[in-house]
C-alpha cells in the first residue's frame, strides 16, 4: 500500500535497531509513533497504517495505542500545544477556572487551535503531579500550582 508521507531515513535505521531488541515488534510501536509524531506533528491514519505495516502488526494494534494515549495528536496542532488537567485533583483545585481563563485569553474553546496555528488548547487526564495541582503542560515542560496571574505569564513568555 503506498502512503502520502513515511519516516526519514534516519529514523527507519533505529526502529531497525529497535527491533532486533524485544522479541516482536509490538514493543517498538510507541517509538516509532513518537518518531513520526516528531517528524509530523501529529499521526494520520495514513501515519497509523504506515506504522503498522512497518512493524509488520494489525493496523487496529497501532489505532488503539492512538486512541488511548493523549500524548499522540491525531490532527494537527498548534506550535503550543496546551494540556491543563482537568482531572480529580486538579478539578478540586480550580483546573476549570485556569481551563476558561486560557480559552478567553486564546479565544477558542479546549479541543481548538487559534487561527494563527500558535496555540492548540487541550484538557488532559491526569499528568500525574497531582501534588502541584492545577498544572499544565507545554511540550515537555509542566506548568504547577496555576493561576491566572501565572498562567498569564507563561503565554507571555512563549516564543
Ligand atoms: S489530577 Fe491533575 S496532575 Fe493529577
Amino acid at each position: 500500500m503506498q502512503h502520502t508521507a513515511r519516516l526519514s531515513d534516519e529514523n527507519l535505521r533505529r526502529i531497525e535497531e529497535l527491533k532486533k531488541r524485544y522479541p516482536h515488534p509490538q514493543a517498538v510501536v510507541l517509538e516509532a509513533l513518537w518518531m513520526w509524531q516528531g517528524e509530523h506533528g501529529w499521526i494520520s491514519e495514513d501515519g497509523m497504517r504506515y506504522i503498522a505495516q512497518l512493524l509488520g502488526i494489525p493496523d487496529h494494534h497501532v489505532f488503539g495505542v492512538v486512541s488511548f494515549y493523549t500524548m499522540f495528536n491525531r490532527k494537527p496542532v498548534g506550535k503550543h500545544k496546551i494540556e491543563v488537567c482537568t482531572n480529580v485533583s486538579c478539578m478540586l483545585r480550580n483546573s476549570e477556572r485556569i481551563l476558561r481563563h486560557i480559552e478567553e485569553r486564546l479565544n477558542i474553546k479546549a479541543g481548538e487551535t487559534t487561527p494563527d496555528q500558535r496555540f492548540t488548547l487541550v484538557e488532559a487526564e491526569c499528568l500525574g503531579s497531582c501534588g502541584t495541582a492545577p498544572v499544565m503542560q507545554i511540550g515537555d515542560r509542566y506548568y504547577q500550582n496555576l493561576d491566572p496571574e501565572s498562567v498569564d505569564a507563561v503565554l507571555k513568555e512563549l516564543p
